[in-house]
């Protein structure tokens, strides 16, 4: 900490047509909110932006499926996904989207910069056209043999077999998604994104200059920059998307994966607005750390094209870091969103009320942060059981019902401190600088693991001190051991923010501490004596 002034932290930007699902949370949301949240109680200034991804081909295939408009799709689902994601804590400063007025505006400006600039490069192409449809067939418009692994249905841009991406023009046997047909090739004007130009500064800036990177995100930077980069296309024949902002031009739009990033500008300028603050320094000021959380499909998108376009505009930061994250399956496969294979959040706050932190906490200790992760329903109920109410829930429901039946629910005073006293209250600030250290690091699993040893310690204290055997014999010494378990308890809550924030709420409230910061959680006496401690309900329920 320190060593910025400001952060700007994104979570990548949804496609509004479909709801979030854990892949989505465990994949970026989640590690984005613990970072964040973790840095507003280090009292860092921090802007936590996200939105609705609500351009590009899928989204005009399910507004077709559903016979409704691209627009009412992400209306839909624009407000579906905004609302689970913050009944679920993720704590963003704006949750905007690019079908927006200001965001058109923004990624135009920005299109129309590297235009003016010569950076871009006009091509004519033969691109593949559905004579029957009438249109041009980008992206997942058309449909063939994957090259690389076989799969039959792979899209225009990807497999999601074996997760290449691909251009149009490498797939075998291609047929359009619209109307099934064959289609012909027909010559179209595009604008391209020339990467070979950076490849060497790319080379320079990630392989040399960011070693410090995830192993996952490095190697694929490292294996697209060894392959050589070609040049881009930043423009589509789509009657959706932001219009290219050029006279004459019509019919064509920018390619999702160029406005979208723009996004994360457009919606910090939306937030500034708001807040009266520039939004230019959290973009344009290089004592900003700008970090953008994604799964690991969207590497190359944020670590070399977005990068380049950065670069290519030249008055932009460059991000320090690009966490990527695995990912999660559901029970041994694959989510799917076609074959209905996932756990939705919408319905998980629906059958779950009230119970988001169990899932944060699951989908934390199980986050895909090195490799791919499995999510079961068996471990999540284990979880909960052994380790949520085993641990924290039993840690917490000890000292509130010792503080009750010993003192009435006042905290009693402390005394003079045994060594051992001592060693417990030094070993919890050990923890908390552990568990602070592996945030910072991203290591947010690590970070969960030593979040418990904390009430872990503070439940062997407990057992090590009998304060129901030494009450009978000692009762003045009992009053320093419930103090001491009561600070122990203010520790837990308050480091348990970024993951489990409800519950650091419950007890914070109970314990009548308003505002909390991570320097805090290291003091002696983080909640006086005399204060009156509320009694609460089980902070997590056994389930069968
Ligand atoms: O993969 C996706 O879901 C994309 N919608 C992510 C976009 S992130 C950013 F560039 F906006
Ligand atoms: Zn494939």
């Amino acid at each position: 900490m320190g060593e910025y002034k400001r952060y700007t932290v994104t979570s990548a930007l949804p496609y509004a047509n479909g709801p979030i699902h854990i892949g989505h949370l465990a994949g970026n949301f989640l590690p984005a909110d613990i970072y964040v949240r973790y840095l507003r109680l280090q009292n860092e200034d921090v802007i936590f932006v996200c939105g609705s991804d609500e351009h590009g081909v899928p989204i005009m295939i399910t507004a077709k499926n559903e016979g409704v408009t691209p627009q009412d799709v992400v209306d839909k689902y624009h407000e579906l996904n905004k609302r689970s994601l913050e009944s679920f804590g993720i704590s963003f400063d704006i949750y905007s989207r690019t079908s927006n007025e200001n965001h058109k505006v923004n990624a135009s400006i920005f299109f129309k910069k590297l235009y003016d600039d010569g950076k871009l490069i006009e091509k004519y192409t033969d691109q593949y056209y559905d004579e029957k449809a009438q249109q041009f067939l980008a992206d997942r418009y058309i449909i063939g043999v994957c090259p690389k692994c076989g799969y039959e249905d792979a899209y225009g841009d990807q497999c999601e077999r074996c997760g290449s991406s691909l251009s149009p023009d490498e797939l075998i046997s291609p047929r359009s998604a619209l109307s099934g047909s064959r289609p012909i090739l027909r010559k179209t004007k595009h604008w391209y994104l020339p990467l070979k130009d950076y490849e060497q500064w790319l080379k320079t800036w990630i392989l040399e200059g960011h070693k410090e990177w995830k192993v996952n995100v490095y190697g694929q930077c490292k294996s697209w920059l060894e392959q050589g980069l070609l040049d881009r296309p930043v423009t589509r024949d789509l009657s959706w998307g932001v219009p290219v902002p050029l006279k004459e031009v019509i019919g064509k739009v920018l390619y999702v994966w160029f406005d979208a990033p723009i996004g994360y500008i457009s919606a910090t300028q939306e937030l500034c607005k708001k807040t009266n603050k520039n939004w230019e320094l959290y973009w344009k000021d290089k004592d900003t750390k700008l970090v953008n959380f994604i799964g690991k499909d969207n590497i190359v998108f944020h670590c070399i094209i977005f990068p380049a376009m950065l670069k290519a505009h030249g008055d932009f930061i460059l991000p320090s870091n690009v966490p990527a994250n695995e990912f999660m399956n559901l029970e041994g496969k694959k989510i799917s969103k076609s074959r209905d294979h996932a756990v939705w959040l919408k319905d998980y706050l629906e059958q779950y009320k009230d119970k988001q932190d169990v899932l944060r906490y699951v989908l934390c200790a199980n986050m895909p942060e090195t490799k791919d992760s499995d999510f079961t329903w068996q471990d999540f109920k284990e979880r909960n059981n052994n380790e949520l109410v085993a641990n924290v829930g039993n840690f917490v429901n000890r000292v509130i019902s010792l503080c009750h039946k010993y003192y009435d629910g006042i905290v009693p005073e402390c005394d003079i401190l045994s060594d051992y006293d001592k060693i417990t209250l030094a070993e919890a600030n050990n923890i908390i600088q552990k568990i602070g250290s592996a945030i910072e690091k991203y290591h947010f699993k690590d970070g969960l693991l030593y979040w418990m040893d904390l009430s872990r310690l503070g439940n062997k204290y407990i057992s090590d001190e009998e304060p129901w055997i030494t009450y009978k014999t000692n009762p003045n010494r009992v009053k320093t051991v419930i103090n001491i378990c009561i600070q122990i308890m203010a520790k837990v809550a308050i480091t348990g923010n970024p993951f489990v924030p409800f519950t650091s709420k419950k007890i914070t409230n109970s314990l009548k501490i308003n505002d909390i910061d991570w320097g805090m959680s290291c003091s002696d006496v983080i909640v006086n004596h005399g204060t009156y401690v509320d009694k609460m309900d089980v902070l997590f329920e056994k389930m069968d």
